[in-house]
């Protein structure tokens, strides 16, 4: 007696064992983060290991900067997504021709009402991955020996943001340069996040061509090189320069010397007094009317 009910005790536990494990909806994916590069496509899969219900109710959020919104409901594709998006048996999501701005968590929702257990979501991290374009590099042309230098390299539209690598001569340059026989002559510092190329002090050495390298998992792009020139400064040049103005100060004030004695000065000065001299005889003119006549005459014929 005691056996058998234990027995039917077994067989009911048992039997709601398989109730809650059989009649409960369970999801899986293959892939919790896939990445592709733009213009790709992607599955974001979403299996159904166990499920009782015939037609359940799937579907797919998309949850960017905290905020979802629809991208599979009611059996239709999102405005976004439509035209690039379907859902393939039994709910994975395939994106084709994908964009930087998909980027984003997509979680699958799959509610079963004929199921014990109704409801369950798998939850997918998707990076679309942005090739760099052509970047921007910025190159001094001619610096002065021995001073300070540098040289910028920027890129706006990769992601994951690109690590940078700069080149002298097409020679991949040492990230220490301490670290390479070729470059340890030099002083620099490259800062592989930023794409700043910075010399404490620039050698003859170091002219030459130089670019810039901005790379990333998809992909890569360079600038054009540009001639960095590091020039002596010329002492000789600088005195030679120097004595050349004395000279052209020393003729300057020769000729003006010159001028003087000459009388240049002395004449501009009486042609000075001459004009003025209307004036002058302005007053007694009008003290000594029978001149006035004269000094009108005289008087109109300077101005
Ligand atoms: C893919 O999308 C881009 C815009 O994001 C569009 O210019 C291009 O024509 C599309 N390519 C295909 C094959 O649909
Ligand atoms: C670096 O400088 C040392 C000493 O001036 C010289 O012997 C060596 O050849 C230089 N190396 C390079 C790569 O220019």
């Amino acid at each position: 007696m005691a056996a058998r009910c234990r027995a039917a005790a077994a067989v009911l536990i048992i039997s709601i064992h398989l109730c809650i494990t059989t009649f409960a909806v369970i999801l899986r994916t293959t892939n919790k983060s896939p990445w592709a590069n733009e213009f790709e496509s992607i599955e974001l899969s979403c299996l159904i290991e166990s499920i009782s219900t015939n037609n359940p109710r799937i579907e797919w959020k998309k949850i960017k900067n905290g905020e979802p919104s629809y991208v599979y409901f009611e059996k239709h594709i999102s405005r976004d997504l439509e035209n690039r998006a379907y859902i393939k048996e039994p709910a994975t999501l395939v994106i084709t021709n994908l964009t930087r701005s998909d980027t984003a968590q997509y979680r699958c929702e799959v509610t079963a009402h004929m199921d014990h257990k109704t409801f369950d979501e798998v939850l997918i991290d998707l990076v679309v991955r942005v090739k760099p374009v052509v970047p921007r590099c910025s190159v001094p042309k001619a610096v002065p020996v021995g001073q300070p230098a540098e040289l910028r390299c920027t890129e706006d539209e990769a992601f994951p943001r690109p690590q940078y690598q700069w080149f002298h001569n097409q020679e991949e340059m040492a990230q220490d340069p301490k670290s390479n026989p070729k470059f340890s002559n030099s002083s620099y510092t490259i800062n592989r996040e930023t794409g700043t190329l910075l010399f404490t002090g620039l050698r003859k050495e170091d002219s030459g061509q130089y670019h810039c390298m901005a790379e990333n998992d998809a992909g890569y792009a360079e600038c054009t090189p540009q001639t960095l020139e590091v020039y002596d400064v010329n002492v000789v040049g600088i005195v030679l320069g120097m004595l050349a103005l004395a000279g052209v100060v020393m003729v300057i004030m020769v000729g003006i010397c010159c001028a003087c004695k000459n009388g240049y000065f002395v004449r501009s000065r009486e042609a000075g007094s001459n004009y003025k001299a209307p004036d002058s005889r302005d007053g007694l003119d009008y003290i000594k009317p029978e001149d006035e006549g004269g000094f009108r005459h005289k008087s109109s014929f300077v101005i």
